[in-house]
This record gives C-alpha cells, sequence and structure tokens, in this order.
C-alpha cells in the first residue's frame, strides 16, 4: 500500500471554514425555519462590475469563433494582464516588472503552493492569529513553525524578535482575520530583518484595496530593499468581487534568491516558472480578460464604489462595538471587525451562543490561532440590510441577558 504523508495527521480535523458551514447546515436542519445572516466566510455578495462582465461577454463571444479561439494560454498569465497589473502597482506606488508578474487563481492557492519551493528544513514565522491556510500548508510539509503573538497589547501587530533567527516569514496586511494594518516603518522593520537573516518574507495583500488612509502601504514594494526579499500575493476575490471567477497574482521579483545545500543561489522568480509550467496552465482567457478590466478606468471606479459599500457595513459594525464598549481591532481599512468575545466566552461557545440565539453566523478566532481564542471575526461582505439586521440582533444579546 502506498505509504501515506504522516504530516497530515498534524492538521486539524476540518479546515476551519468546512467546519463553519457544517456548523451553520447542521442549526439549519434542525431549524429550517430560522433565518440566518452570514458574516462569517469572508465571501463577497455583490455582483461583478458592468465593465467587467461585459470583458467577459466578448472574450467568451471570441472563444466560439475559429478565428480568435484560444487554446492554452501562457501559464504565467497573458502580457495584456501582466502589463495592467504593472500599472496597478504603478500607482499605488512601486516598480514590478511583467515579468514578475503570475496571473493565479487566487492567492489562497499560491500562499499555499509557493511552500513547494523551499527546503522542508526551513524554520517558519507565522503571526497567530492569521488565515489558516499558512499553518496547514506548512504542516502538510512538515516544516517547523515559529508563531508570533499578535495580542491587543500590541495591537495585533506583531514585529520582528531581533534575538531569533528564521527563513521564511508570512505577513498578511491588512491582517485576515484582525484588520489591523503595518505602517510603513513597520514594514521596513520587517524587510531590514529578513535581509539581515537571509530570510524570504511571503507578504499577503489579498485586502489592499480596503486601505483607505493613504499614508498606509498597500504593497510592501514601497518600501526599500522589498525587492530583494519580498513575495507578495493579490487577489480580486475580494477587490472586484471574484471570489466565484477566481482569479489572483504573485510578484516574485527577479532579485530574490534561495540557497542550495552546496551553496548556490537560485532565482525564486526562474524556479517559480519551473513550479507553475509543471504544475498549472494558466487562468481561462475569459477571466483574465475581466480581470484585465478590473484595472481599467471604468473597471477601478466600479471596485472602489464596491468596496465602498462593505468600508459602510464595516463602520456599521463599528458603531455596534462602540456603542456596546466592546474592545475591537479592524474596519477602517479592511472588510473584517475583530472583536474580543463577550460573557467571558470562548469563541467556539460564542459561535454557537451567537447562531442559536440570534442567528448570525461569524468566525471563531480559535480557529485562526491560539491568540484568537477569545476573539471572534465579523465580516462586512454582507448587503447593508443584513448588516443592520445582524447589529440589532447583536444588541439584543445584551438586552436579554
Ligand atoms: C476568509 O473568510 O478568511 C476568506 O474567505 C478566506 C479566503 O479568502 O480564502
Amino acid at each position: 500500500m502506498a505509504k501515506f504523508n504522516e504530516r497530515f495527521l498534524d492538521l486539524k480535523e476540518s479546515y476551519l471554514f468546512s467546519e463553519v458551514a457544517k456548523r451553520v447546515s447542521t442549526f439549519k436542519e434542525k431549524n429550517p425555519d430560522r433565518d440566518v445572516i452570514r458574516l462569517g466566510i469572508g465571501d463577497v455578495t455583490l455582483p461583478l462590475g458592468k465593465s467587467v462582465v461585459q470583458a467577459m461577454h466578448s472574450a467568451a463571444d471570441e472563444m466560439g469563433k475559429a478565428e480568435t479561439f484560444r487554446g492554452y494560454g501562457p501559464e504565467q498569465g497573458y502580457d495584456f494582464l501582466r502589463v495592467a497589473i504593472a500599472g496597478h502597482y504603478k500607482e499605488i506606488g512601486a516598480d514590478v516588472d511583467a515579468d514578475e508578474i503570475f496571473v493565479s487563481d487566487g492567492a489562497k492557492s499560491d500562499t499555499g503552493n509557493i511552500t513547494d519551493l523551499f527546503s522542508a528544513d526551513n524554520t517558519v514565522l507565522i503571526p497567530d492569529p492569521v488565515y489558516p491556510v499558512y499553518v496547514d500548508t506548512n504542516t502538510m510539509n512538515g516544516r517547523n513553525i515559529v508563531y508570533m503573538n499578535g495580542t491587543a497589547e500590541n495591537d495585533f501587530l506583531p514585529m520582528p524578535d531581533r534575538g531569533v533567527h528564521v527563513d521564511i516569514i508570512y505577513l498578511c496586511s491588512p491582517n485576515n482575520p484582525t484588520g489591523a494594518c503595518y505602517n510603513k516603518q513597520q514594514l521596513k522593520e520587517w524587510v531590514d530583518y529578513a535581509l539581515e537573516n537571509d530570510a524570504v518574507i511571503l507578504f499577503d495583500s489579498a485586502y489592499e484595496s480596503f486601505i483607505s488612509d493613504s499614508e498606509l502601504p498597500r504593497t510592501i514594494y514601497c518600501i526599500e530593499g522589498a525587492k530583494k526579499c519580498a513575495v507578495e500575493f493579490c487577489s480580486l476575490s475580494k477587490t472586484a468581487g471574484f471570489t466565484g471567477t477566481r482569479c489572483g497574482y504573485t510578484i516574485v521579483p527577479k532579485a530574490i534568491k534561495s540557497v542550495t545545500d552546496d551553496g548556490r543561489e537560485m532565482s525564486l522568480n526562474k524556479m517559480w516558472n519551473r513550479r507553475q509550467t509543471t504544475k498549472f496552465n494558466g487562468v481561462p482567457y475569459v477571466v483574465q480578460r475581466a480581470a484585465e478590466a478590473v484595472f481599467s478606468e471604468e473597471g477601478q471606479r466600479e471596485s472602489k464604489a464596491m468596496t465602498a459599500c462593505y468600508l459602510e457595513n464595516a463602520r456599521i459594525i463599528s458603531d455596534t462595538m462602540n456603542e456596546l464598549g466592546i474592545r475591537y481591532t479592524g474596519g477602517i481599512n479592511s472588510p473584517y471587525i475583530w472583536f474580543e468575545c463577550p460573557f467571558g466566552m470562548d469563541s467556539w461557545t460564542f459561535f454557537d451562543y451567537m447562531l442559536e440565539k440570534a442567528g448570525v453566523v461569524g468566525t471563531p478566532g480559535a480557529g485562526f490561532g491560539k491568540n484568537g481564542d477569545r476573539w471572534f471575526r465579523l465580516t462586512a461582505f454582507n448587503n447593508k440590510e443584513n448588516t443592520i439586521e445582524a447589529m440589532k440582533r447583536f444588541r439584543g444579546l445584551f438586552e436579554n441577558k
């Protein structure tokens, strides 16, 4: 019999959002008449922008005609999209070459797949709490994980410990789940630490479009030295409503190197290209044309309007937290609100309590790491009416207590 990868035995029994979905569907089976409002998984609710849909239609028409039909595309993405993404980077303050950009089906896959490039011997530094994919994928590979604590005391923005050496560092800013966002000075400290330690930063910027404070960095590449040590992952899922359409991009600068056992320096850009050409056949042409439209003037207007709607929902949730005197972060430069569980409950107990009493679904902080055990995440991705109703029911929890 084939031997199983025993590292999978070190994983939790199910992925966080699968567990949440399972509990909600059990609740719905038992209570078919209850109206449940979902502020759990960060899945968007607004439809794709008109110009994006138009681009998809045109591309679908092209696929239906012999003269314009396309088969396999370049694994790295079509040039038209890579050039549009490079243009976006210029606008947010960084120079990225089109051949440093790899188009993918989303940041989730790439933040996991990138681990293929690194030896299992590396020590990985991962914030706690954070998006569970980083821990799960490194656990699958059996890598040594060191955690850095995000707590209310450091505003959920852990900083490097200069006395400790690591090889790979995951950062997520604006952070999922806490919504906390590093400023330029803090990111500079991370870049300096990575350069001093010959470490690689894996920077997840999937929520960059929610940054409304113009002083905050929307890409790590606006920090000097970052192109020598950071790979950046981004996605159109939350920016332009692509959770079901699937398109993201990963920047692997040509200057970043990794080292072999016998001391040879390997270009991560070349090796990622090697990995992708073997394991990936690219994103559908129709989707890439839709993604290109996101970066057009009209597409940007549409995306900004969507983000504004979600940030308005975030404000409604934050206002409720303020009114009830609950400690929280996020909600300003992020679609997530991360708050301390009320009534001294742990996060899974509060999850069940809020579902049962209010019919509102959130995400238990424990799913993002041990520091989230007494914290809870709500998303702003539902519509305004449901968000207002969910907050009315949330306040009700306190009235009846
Ligand atoms: C979340 O709820 O944290 C997100 O939906 C995760 C993701 O984008 O995969």
